[in-house]
């Protein structure tokens, strides 16, 4: 397992290679289609690989795993369509998932363990605990979430190295 300090000499060693261009050292963006299951997980699995190959430490990829798979989920499961954005920089890991939905009603209510409107054919499929955004927000140093009614939803996970 790597550890943080060795993340850390990793990504400096790579902002200096002079064939490096831009602000990020890496970033990813996928569609993801509402309503999928087929492929569901599939952008969140793909994050976590290229993570590993970079070299980032599993603690890091872990939370970011979390937290991309919930919010993955959470398009297939409650919106129409939408990106989710991984952005890798010098100190922080970006995820940002914009979607377009029905938007949340409540958020404060949507944060709260177990509150879930999750259909009884989705939780038998394993889904619907109420637990993908308490989690996001556990496994994140910086979160924002926000939400228009009719249009859609917006979550900003940040994770520092
Ligand atoms: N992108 C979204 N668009 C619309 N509604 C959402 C979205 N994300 C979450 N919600 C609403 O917030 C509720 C809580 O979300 P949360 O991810 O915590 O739980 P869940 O998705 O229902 O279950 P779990 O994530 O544990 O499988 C959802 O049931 C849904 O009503
Ligand atoms: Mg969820």
């Amino acid at each position: 397992m790597k550890s943080y300090k060795s993340d850390k000499k990793y990504l400096y060693a790579d902002r200096k290679d002079k064939n490096h261009k831009g602000k990020f050292l890496m970033s990813m963006r996928f569609d993801i289609s509402g309503g999928n299951l087929d492929s569901a997980g599939e952008a969140s699995s793909t994050i976590k690989s290229k993570l590993k190959q970079l070299g980032i430490g599993y603690s890091i990829i872990r939370r970011v795993a979390i937290a991309s798979y919930e919010t993955e989920m959470n398009i297939v499961l409650h919106a129409n369509r939408g990106t989710l954005s991984v952005y890798v920089a010098e100190d922080h890991i970006k995820i940002i998932a914009v979607d377009e939905g029905p938007g949340i009603p409540n958020v404060e209510l949507a944060m709260q363990e177990g509150y879930s409107t999750a259909t009884e054919q989705i939780r038998e499929m394993g889904f619907g605990a109420g637990m993908g955004l308490p989690n996001m927000k556990k496994c994140s140093d910086q979160f924002e979430i926000h939400s228009d009614i009719g249009k859609g939803t917006k979550v900003m996970i940040v994770i520092f190295f």
